[in-house]
């Protein structure tokens, strides 16, 4: 294999994915460069994706109900915080009563940029290039003796994780945590097959752009050839495993050349790659979650508007 490729994560995980026997795969944390990352800003603002919006809502109405289960002497760290937007309303209410100190921690540099501009005046933003685990093993390194840890992890990015792995994942966070250390999780909820469809797949197309634009970014950074405009976006809800799933369809027979992942990939007639999985959840779910992974659910509050729940975990 070309040497430079070894270094390179990317280009690894692009062949592993890639070359894997039966589904092809990319991981979607590489959706958010740059250009992602405004993307998936723009997706947040569509009408059919009522997501962000109800976290929103639920973190705004509840604000000052989240901090008062909190003991005081909070540090916050925000895992894939992208801009920030819906934790202002936390932080503000944590001001009331403490300086506000908060780590968003994201692989998207252009998301922490945004983030530190628009929450810098509510307190010390410290921004974190890096992947979950590793951005928080760091912030838990860094805190003072008697100060609790509160970690948000809301858009329900929990989704992206298969159930299992979900749980292995909230084990890890556990890990880097103390007894008393709360997590403040967003879930999405089971909702009609059709609120879904249109939440993933919006006839502005926006969400398409967001998708193909993965295979644009290995185009510029692996020095790849993929024709974009042989690719289509879809979305499919599966209704048994509660997800649903993103890929990119080949529209014709191809071959593509992933230069600086020494890659010749070839895709039949509408074989796809699966560029993200969103599982979505029954309102029950989160309890049971946090149980297996060395938390208790201390509180859980629902929007009324679009089925989302958001949940604080509390460590064991
Ligand atoms: C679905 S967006 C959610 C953004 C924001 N938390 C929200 O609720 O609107 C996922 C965010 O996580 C970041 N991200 C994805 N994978 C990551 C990883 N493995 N480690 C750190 N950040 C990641 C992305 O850059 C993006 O900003």
């Amino acid at each position: 294999m070309y040497a430079g490729a070894l270094e390179n994560e990317f280009a690894r995980e692009v062949r592993a994915g890639l070359t894997r026997s039966g589904q092809k795969t990319l991981p979607c944390r590489y959706l958010y460069d740059d250009v992602g990352s405004a993307l998936f800003e723009a997706i947040t603002f569509l009408p059919e994706y009522g997501l962000t919006r109800a976290d929103a809502r639920i973190i705004q109405k509840n604000a000052r109900a989240i901090v008062g289960c909190l003991p005081p002497n909070v540090l916050v760290a925000e895992l894939g915080s992208g801009s920030g937007t819906k934790t202002r309303a936390l932080l503000e209410a944590l001001r009331r009563r403490q300086v506000v100190v908060y780590y968003p921690i994201d692989v998207s540099g252009a998301a922490l940029a945004k983030c530190a501009r628009e929450l810098g005046p509510v307190g010390a933003v410290l921004p974190i290039e890096s992947t979950y685990v590793r951005g928080l093993t760091d912030v838990a390194e860094r805190r003072a003796p008697g100060q609790t840890l509160l970690v948000l992890f809301l858009g329900s990015t929990i989704g992206n994780f298969e159930s299992e792995a979900a749980v292995d994942f909230l084990y890890a966070l556990r890990l880097c945590l103390r007894p008393g250390d709360a997590l403040l999780l967003g879930t999405d909820l089971v909702k009609p097959a059709e609120q879904l469809a249109a939440a993933y797949d919006d006839p502005a197309g926006v969400t398409a752009a967001f998708n193909l634009n993965l295979l644009a970014r290995i185009n510029r950074e692996l020095d790849a050839d993929f024709d974009l405009r042989q690719f289509e976006h879809v979305a499919r809800w599966d209704k048994q495993a509660q997800r649903v799933e993103m890929h990119l369809r080949s529209r014709i027979y191809q071959i593509a050349n992933v230069r600086s992942a020494d890659l010749l990939v070839d895709f039949v007639p509408n074989e796809t790659i699966c560029t993200e999985t969103c599982q979505k959840f029954r309102p029950e779910q989160p309890r049971e979650m946090a149980r297996q992974a060395g938390f208790r659910l201390a509180a859980q509050w629902l929007d009324a508007e679009w089925p989302f729940a958001e949940n604080l975990l509390v460590a064991v």
